[in-house]
């Protein structure tokens, strides 16, 4: 009954399913904070990023990477604009790149003042040498593997000033792994297409082959559980 094989692996590219996400949020008049971060996929068991969540996310951004007003700063993978809203207050010149259409049409309702792109995280639609700060949080988990990553970050690296930091965020540790996946299966979160994990020294293998310095933390962003799993990089 070769006809009733269905092979797991091939169900949906993550590309398929941030447009699937994207077009299922769409569509409404208005959008509070919450319903960004569910359109981002913030919304399942170990993925709940409550007032507290969001208040934390913002400080770790705004502290690590130094935000004033009047600074360019980019988020890669931006979706529907969740973080980006968390930061409008700044007065920071905003820019976001998301791949998924529907996403990028999202944002582009809710943050007017926001410069929104559609792009790729590893062909950046960007000059080079242009933002004061680049960042993402939440979504190298959806690379293919190890070296679209280093491609993303050679790309970050391109169009941030010299000298400007670069903000991974939530990032899956390779240590974790089994456990990661142990823990979101009982929690019946997706485990299908599969998240990429990183070593932590990844981050600084990079960051010293372009002479950079690099700290790697732990994320602990409260109430949301994925968090015991990943970890945070700034170069
Ligand atoms: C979990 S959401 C996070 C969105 C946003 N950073 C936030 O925190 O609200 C992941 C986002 O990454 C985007 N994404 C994943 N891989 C990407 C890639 N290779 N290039 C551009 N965007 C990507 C998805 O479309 C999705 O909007």
């Amino acid at each position: 009954l070769e006809i009733l094989h269905v092979d797991d692996k091939h169900t949906e590219s993550w590309l398929e399913v941030w447009r699937r996400k994207g077009r299922a949020a769409s569509g409404r008049s208005s959008y509070l904070t919450g319903d960004l971060f569910a359109a981002d996929g913030f919304d399942g068991a170990m993925a709940q990023t409550d007032a507290a969540a969001q208040g934390h996310i913002r400080r770790l951004i705004v502290e690590n990477l130094r935000i004033e007003a009047g600074m360019r700063v980019l988020e890669v993978g931006c979706g529907a604009g969740a973080v980006l809203s968390l930061l409008v207050d700044t007065g920071a010149a905003l820019t976001g790149a998301d791949y998924s259409e529907p996403h990028v049409a999202i944002a582009r309702k809710v943050l007017p003042g926001v410069d929104l792109r559609i792009g790729e995280a590893g062909v950046l639609p960007f000059d080079a040498a242009v933002f004061d700060a680049v960042f993402s949080y939440g979504v190298f988990l959806y690379f293919p593997d190890l070296a679209y990553a280093a491609r993303v970050l050679a790309e970050m690296l391109r169009v941030a000033r010299p000298g400007a930091p670069l903000l991974i965020m939530d990032i899956p540790d390779e240590a974790t792994h089994e456990e990661c996946e142990v823990a979101r299966r009982n929690a019946g979160a997706s485990t299908n297409p599969p998240h990429c994990y990183y070593p932590r020294a990844f981050f600084e293998r990079f960051a010293a082959e372009q002479l950079r310095s690099c700290r790697v933390f732990d994320q602990q962003v409260p109430g949301y559980l994925n968090s015991r799993f990943r970890f945070n990089a700034l170069l």
